[in-house]
């Protein structure tokens, strides 16, 4: 649906994305996975005609997005990571004045204002001052301002960032139920959770870079790693000790009188711990092998240059 071939852009002298690729297939949720200043941001205001960028191609089923950007704009929706309204207008008044930006008749204006009101759960509210909405209203108000024109395709910059989890929730219902309605969205985030929730396909950007792209279950299939979490009766750094530079461990994290081993090699892990551990005079209460979680994956991606 939407091909980036090799994006750049830079603000001075700084450059913010250095030659990001990736695709949007139709019918799926995009999840784009980034620390802060990682480039999201950037991105989405470069794919929705916000800013410019200084090289590459964006293609929008074989229209390039540098010949027909209005034509393509049409078909795309936008709700920013901080989105600002008028909030001297009620809930109504601002879709109404959205919809004359659009070029709808006044009736039709008037029937998708209440259909969106209705959607995203504020239709007593309509009436209301925006001023007066609450955190989650807004961002639900903002996902109606977004879905004004029926866009194909949807970019939401975090959506769920500044929500309380019940908030969370609901806005990521609603982000499957536009999926199921065939619209196609683009998500950037740094929740994991989020991405396991509703993505499809993920990509993780890092420095302007794209280090990783893959579909949800690729991704934990391919980078999941075994871990062991230890814990003893009492503080086991020097049990960490022991363990740090053995060539089947990849990494350490101590808390105490907890230890996770993040193992490089289960087959030598299995036998080489175990024998580690019945010399140990530390009484060892827990025992567990688990697999890492997207968080653990993400943050190992990012955080160290594994090879890809
Ligand atoms: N208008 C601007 N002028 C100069 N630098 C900018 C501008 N906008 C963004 N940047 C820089 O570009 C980089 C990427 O910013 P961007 O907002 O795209 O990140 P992000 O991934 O969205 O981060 P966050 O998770 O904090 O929202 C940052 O280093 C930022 O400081
Ligand atoms: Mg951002």
């Amino acid at each position: 649906m939407l091909k980036v071939t090799n994006l750049t852009k830079s603000y001075g002298s700084l450059e913010v994305l250095k030659g990001i690729s990736f695709e949007i297939k139709r019918g799926k949720v995009y999840g784009f996975l980034g620390q802060n200043g990682a480039g999201k941001t950037t991105t989405m205001n470069i794919l929705t005609g916000l800013i410019d960028f200084n090289g590459g191609d964006i293609v929008y089923e074989d229209k390039d997005f540098k010949n027909d950007k209005r034509q393509i704009l049409k078909k795309v929706g936008y709700l920013p990571q901080n989105p600002v309204f008028y909030g001297y207008m009620t809930g109504n008044e601002y879709l109404n004045f959205i919809g004359t930006l659009t070029n709808m008749s006044l009736p039709d204006i008037k029937k998708r204002t209440n259909e969106l009101l209705e959607v995203v759960g504020l239709k007593d509210a309509g009436k209301r001052r925006l001023s007066g909405y609450s955190g989650g209203m807004k961002q639900r108000f903002g996902f109606a301002v977004s879905l004004f024109n029926k866009p194909e395709l949807l970019f939401l910059d975090e959506p769920t960032s500044a929500l309380d989890p019940e908030g969370r929730m609901e806005i990521l219902d609603f982000i499957n139920d536009l999926k199921n309605q065939g619209v196609t969205v683009f998500l950037s985030t740094h929740i994991l959770n989020d991405i396991e929730r509703v993505c499809d396909e993920v990509s993780i950007i890092k420095d302007g870079k794209i280090i990783v792209s893959a579909g949800l279950e690729e991704l934990k299939n391919n980078y999941i790693q075994p871990i062991y979490d230890l814990e003893f009766e009492n503080d086991c750094t020097k049990f960490k000790n022991i363990l740090t530079n053995l060539n089947w461990v990849e990494d350490l994290q101590l808390n105490k009188n907890k230890l996770s081993v993040h193992v490089k090699n289960i087959s030598l892990a299995r036998s080489e711990l175990l024998k580690l551990l019945v010399v140990e005079s530390n009484p060892l209460m827990v025992f567990n092998l688990r697999k890492s979680t997207l968080e653990e994956i993400f943050l190992r991606l990012v955080n160290k240059d594994v090879l890809i």
